[in-house]
C-alpha cells in the first residue's frame, strides 16, 4: 500500500494527482487544498472516472484537514501562487516562502517520514527553504523542475528532428528559470546518436532558447503557468521513488561539493528511488557547462538571500 498527499488542488496539483491516479502510482491519493471544497469536489470528479478509466486506485479531497494525509510516503508541494504573464519565477518568492513553510510543517506534524517534492516556484529557492527548515534528511526533499524542463527539451528536439519523442534523449541541469537552466546539448541524443551530429547549430540553438522560456511562452498563451506538463513530470518524480525505479532525473538537490557547488539546492542529474533522490550522477561537464552552472548557481543563490533577508 501506497499513500501520497498532493496539496494545492490548482492547476498543477489536480492534474498531478489526476495522473497518479489513471496510472496507479500509488494506491491511496489525498488532494488538499485551503479554498473550501475545491479539493473535495476535484476528487470526486475523479473518483467518477473511474469505471471509464478502468484504475483502481482512490482518491480523497480534503479542506486544509492534515489528518487525512497522515502517514503518506509522498507528499508533493503545489500550493501557492503561479506565474501570470510578464512574470518570473523568482517575483513568487514573497507569497509563496510563508505558503511553502507553513504547509511543509502542518505534513510533516502527520508524516514525519514522507518524502517531500517541491514544486511551488521559485522552486530551487523553496526547495532550499523546505531542507533548511526542518532538517530533513537531504535525500528527503527534492525539488521538480529538470523534470518538466527536459520534456520540454526533449518535445522542441524531437519536432526539430521529425523523431518520436520517446527515441530521444535530453537533460536539463541548473536553476528551474528562464535564463538559468541549462538545455545539456552535448548529451542529447537520438537513438544513440549524438543530436549535435544531426541538427545544424542553428537548429540546435533554437530548440535551446525555446526550451529555455518553455514556461514563459505557455504562460503568455494560458495568461496563468502550465499545468498539464507539471503535473505529468511530478507524477514521473513520484512514479519513480515509490516504485523504486531508479530513473536518472534531473531534480533540485541540496549540493555539497558536487558540481562545485556547496550549500545550494539546484538541478542534477539523480537517481530516484524509494530513498528519494539516491546518488549524484557526475556528468562531467566541460569548461563552458561548467561556466554556465556557476552563472545559474549564483542566480540561485541570489533569490535565496532575497529569502534570507
Ligand atoms: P493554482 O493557483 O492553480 O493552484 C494553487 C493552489 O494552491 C490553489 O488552489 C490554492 O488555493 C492553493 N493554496 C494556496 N495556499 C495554500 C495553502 N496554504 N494550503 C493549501 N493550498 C493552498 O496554481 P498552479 O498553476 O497549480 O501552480 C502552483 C505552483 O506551482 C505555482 O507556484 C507555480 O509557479 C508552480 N509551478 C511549478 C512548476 C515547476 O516545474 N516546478 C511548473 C508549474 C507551476
Ligand atoms: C513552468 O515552467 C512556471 O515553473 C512553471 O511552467
Amino acid at each position: 500500500m501506497s499513500k501520497v498527499t498532493v496539496v494545492g488542488a490548482g492547476n498543477v496539483g489536480a492534474t498531478c494527482a489526476n495522473v497518479l491516479l489513471f496510472n496507479e502510482v500509488a494506491n491511496q491519493i489525498v488532494l488538499l487544498d485551503i479554498k473550501e471544497g475545491l479539493a473535495e469536489g476535484k476528487a470526486l470528479d475523479m473518483t467518477q472516472t473511474a469505471s471509464l478509466l478502468g484504475f483502481d486506485s482512490v482518491i480523497k479531497g480534503a479542506t486544509n484537514d492534515y489528518l487525512a494525509t497522515a502517514d503518506s510516503d509522498v507528499v508533493i508541494i503545489t500550493s501557492g501562487i503561479p506565474r501570470t504573464p510578464g512574470m518570473t519565477r523568482e517575483e513568487l518568492i514573497g507569497v509563496n516562502a510563508g505558503i511553502v513553510k507553513g504547509v511543509v510543517s502542518n505534513v510533516l506534524k502527520y508524516s514525519p517520514n514522507a518524502i517531500l517534492v517541491i514544486v511551488s516556484n521559485p522552486m530551487d529557492t523553496m526547495t532550499y527553504l523546505t531542507l533548511k527548515s526542518t532538517g530533513l534528511p537531504k535525500n528527503h526533499v527534492i525539488g521538480m523542475g529538470g523534470a518538466l524542463d527536459s520534456s520540454r527539451f526533449k518535445a522542441y528536439l524531437s519536432q526539430a528532428l521529425d523523431a518520436n519523442p520517446n527515441e530521444v534523449e535530453g537533460l536539463v541541469i541548473g536553476g528551474h528559470g528562464d535564463t538559468t537552466m541549462i538545455p545539456l546539448t552535448r548529451f542529447a541524443t537520438y537513438k544513440g546518436l549524438p543530436v549535435a551530429s544531426i541538427l545544424s547549430a542553428e537548429k540546435l540553438d533554437k530548440v535551446v532558447a525555446d526550451t529555455m522560456v518553455g514556461g514563459a511562452t505557455l504562460t503568455a498563451l494560458l495568461k496563468t503557468s502550465a499545468w498539464y506538463a507539471p503535473g505529468a513530470a511530478a507524477s514521473y518524480l513520484v512514479e519513480s521513488i515509490l516504485k523504486n525505479q531508479k530513473k536518472v532525473i534531473p531534480c533540485c538537490v541540496y549540493l555539497e561539493g558536487e558540481y562545485g557547488q556547496n550549500d545550494i539546492c539546484i538541478g542534477v542529474p539523480v537517481v530516484v528511488g524509494r530513498n528519494g533522490w539516491e546518488k549524484i550522477i557526475d556528468y562531467k561537464l566541460d569548461a563552458k557547462e561548467q561556466e554556465l552552472f556557476e552563472k545559474s548557481a549564483d542566480a540561485v543563490r541570489k533569490t535565496n538571500n532575497i529569502l534570507e533577508n
